[in-house]
Formats: C-alpha cells, structure tokens, sequence
C-alpha cells in the first residue's frame, strides 16, 4: 500500500502523457501538481511554455526555466492539469484548498482539456464533505458568511490567508450539494464573492486517479469539452 504522497507523485508524473509538442499548457496549484512540474520540467524545450494559477506554481515554473505567458495574450491552453480537494463521478469538483480557485478556475475556462490528477481520497460520490472555499472581497466577508447561514452553510474565516488577489478566504461546512451547478450559480450571485470552489460548470474532461495498490485509473467525461 503507497501512502497518499507516493499516489499524488504518480497521478502527477502520469499527467505528463497528455502534454505534446508545441502545446502550451495550463499549471495548477498544490501538492499533485508539483510533481507534474517535475515531470514537465523535462520538456519544457518542446513546449511553447506554460500558463500558471498562482504565484506559488509560477515561482516553481520560473525555477525550471519554463516559459510563463500572461493569459491575456492567449486565446487557447491546450491542456489544464490540476489537482483537486475532491471530484465526483461526473467529475465536477471542489477546489481551492491551496486558496488558488479562483485563477484556477480562469484557467480551467480557457482550456480546451481538463485533466485533473487525484490519489484516491479525493473521489467521492457527493461533493460537500470537504468544506468548500469562497473567495471574497474583503469588506464583504461578513455579509457573504451570513448569507451563507441563509442557505444551511456553516463559514469559517480562513484567517491570515491572503489569496493572489489579494482577498481573503471563507471555508463552508455542512452544504448539501445536491445540485452541483445550482450551489456554484447561487452561491456566485452573492454580493462580494469572487468565486467558489465549486467546478460544476466547467468539470474536467479527464480524471487521473492513483490507487493505493499503485495502480492508475483514467475515466473520461465526454461532456461538451470532450
Ligand atoms: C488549490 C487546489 C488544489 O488543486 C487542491 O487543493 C488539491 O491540492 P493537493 O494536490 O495539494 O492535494 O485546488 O487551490
């Protein structure tokens, strides 16, 4: 039995199949993702280079020497590859564990192909154990958490994080996420929220999933993505 950094090693160095030639390619945030790093660092002379979601991922890039593009001056990733906190089966997910949703979630939005990489913890049939991030402005954060009570959810005030926005955090127990693209919808139409965690709208196309027994699953969500 591998423990669950020896699965997100793998999940991650796997991801590397689906990065070809010439591509730019989209760089998630956290631990699964540094090891796609690793792995990408070894093409990074085939590749036109890469379209990062945080600060954290773009110091790592930079330190690899990967070529880092600003997303405004590009019209299409090839391919996003990211972690996630937890993903069900039609592979809508939260994120957002690493406070890096909500560039995260743009450059899921201009990528033509998800792969989310996971160890398998993170499956679920329903989405909502994992308490799920908001990105708020600051001097909102205390009417979106009350609106949030409004709808069953339990706020905590991720305090002292700041986000690469320069906003602050709300972490939300206790929502019943029957209804994934509703929940993300609703709780987006809130007054002073940014985004949330919720990837319901824009699942991801490819889920890559390490096992404990060592181990790789890969399920694809044909979708309108697909
Ligand atoms: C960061 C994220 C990450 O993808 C998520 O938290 C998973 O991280 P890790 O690979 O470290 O478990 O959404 O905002």
């Amino acid at each position: 039995m591998l423990d669950q950094n020896a699965l997100k090693k793998l999940a991650g160095e796997y991801a590397i199949k689906y990065i070809e030639d010439g591509m730019i390619v989209g760089v998630g945030t956290g631990s699964t993702v540094k090891y796609f790093i690793d792995k990408l660092a070894t093409k990074k002379n085939y590749i036109k280079g890469a379209v990062s979601s945080s600060e954290q991922s773009s110091q790592l890039l930079k330190q690899y020497g990967i070529l880092l593009f600003d997303l405004n001056t590009v019209d299409c990733i090839d391919v996003y590859v990211d972690g996630a906190d937890e993903i069900n089966h039609q592979l809508q997910m939260i994120k957002g564990g690493g406070a890096a949703l909500t560039r995260e979630k743009i450059v899921a939005a201009v990528s033509r192909r998800f792969v989310c990489i996971i160890d398998e913890s993170k499956y679920v049939m329903k989405l909502g154990k994992f308490p799920l991030p908001i990105e708020v402005i600051p001097m909102a954060r205390s009417y979106v958490a009350r609106e949030i009570v409004k709808i069953g959810g339990v706020p905590n005030w991720r305090q002292g994080v700041v986000t690469d926005n320069g906003n602050w955090i709300l972490d939300v127990y206790n929502l019943d996420i029957i209804h994934p693209v509703e929940m993300e919808q609703k709780i987006n139409n809130i007054t002073g929220v940014v985004t949330n965690g919720l990837f319901a709208m824009r699942p991801a196309n490819e889920l890559v999933v390490a096992k404990s027994d060592g181990s790789i699953i890969v399920e694809k969500n044909g979708g309108i993505y697909g």
